[in-house]
């Protein structure tokens, strides 16, 4: 298996996308599937495509378990993956930093010159600012369980759709 989702989640909506991805792109047969806060965060350096979520807390920090494994993560070497991200996020409450912990991600990861796919257009939100954000696009795909929930497995399946052939 060369592909494998890593994702942490606090309340379970970041768990729940990483499901409906895991089902989209062919089940545990075909992408490994990794709850970041079981200590599995090593096993990222096996992989050579990595699909990788967080849902953003504080005002705009990591997820808890995110957090924990960073210093971790930073030590990655990223330079030969292809890497998606997603991310989940409140744009009502948090308009300022609405995803930021996808972009802290990000930036980890583009850094190393790793291939980073899955842009998403800010089309259809209305937040102000995000670090997650670059011009008019996601660094990953954008969901917000909080206030747009009934467009979260649509967007999903589009987005899974789009990146398939890149990152299976
Ligand atoms: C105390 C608190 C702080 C939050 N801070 C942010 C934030 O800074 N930016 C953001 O986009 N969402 C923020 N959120 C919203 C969560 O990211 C969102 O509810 C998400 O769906 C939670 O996903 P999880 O259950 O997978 O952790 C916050 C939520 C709470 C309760």
């Amino acid at each position: 298996m060369a592909t494998a989702i890593f994702y942490a989640s606090s309340t379970g909506n970041t768990q729940r996308a990483a499901e409906r991805i895991l089902e989209n792109l062919g089940g545990k047969e075909v992408v490994a599937i990794y709850n970041v806060a079981d200590g599995n965060i090593a096993k990222m350096s096996e992989y050579e495509k990595l699909i990788i979520g967080t849902s953003t807390w504080g005002d705009g920090d990591l997820q808890d378990d995110w957090e924990d494994v960073f210093e971790e993560f930073k030590k990655i070497d990223f330079s030969n993956k292809t890497v998606a991200f997603f991310g989940l996020g409140d744009q009502e409450e948090y308009p300022d930093e609405f995803l930021s912990a996808m972009g802290t991600l990000y930036e980890v990861v583009a850094s190393q010159g790793a291939q980073t796919i899955g842009g998403w257009s800010i089309a259809g939100y209305y937040h102000d600012s995000s670090k997650a954000q670059d011009g008019e696009n996601f660094i990953g795909l954008a969901l917000d369980d909080d206030n747009q929930s009934d467009e979260t497995n649509e967007r999903i399946d589009t987005w899974c759709e789009r990146i398939r052939s890149q990152i299976i």
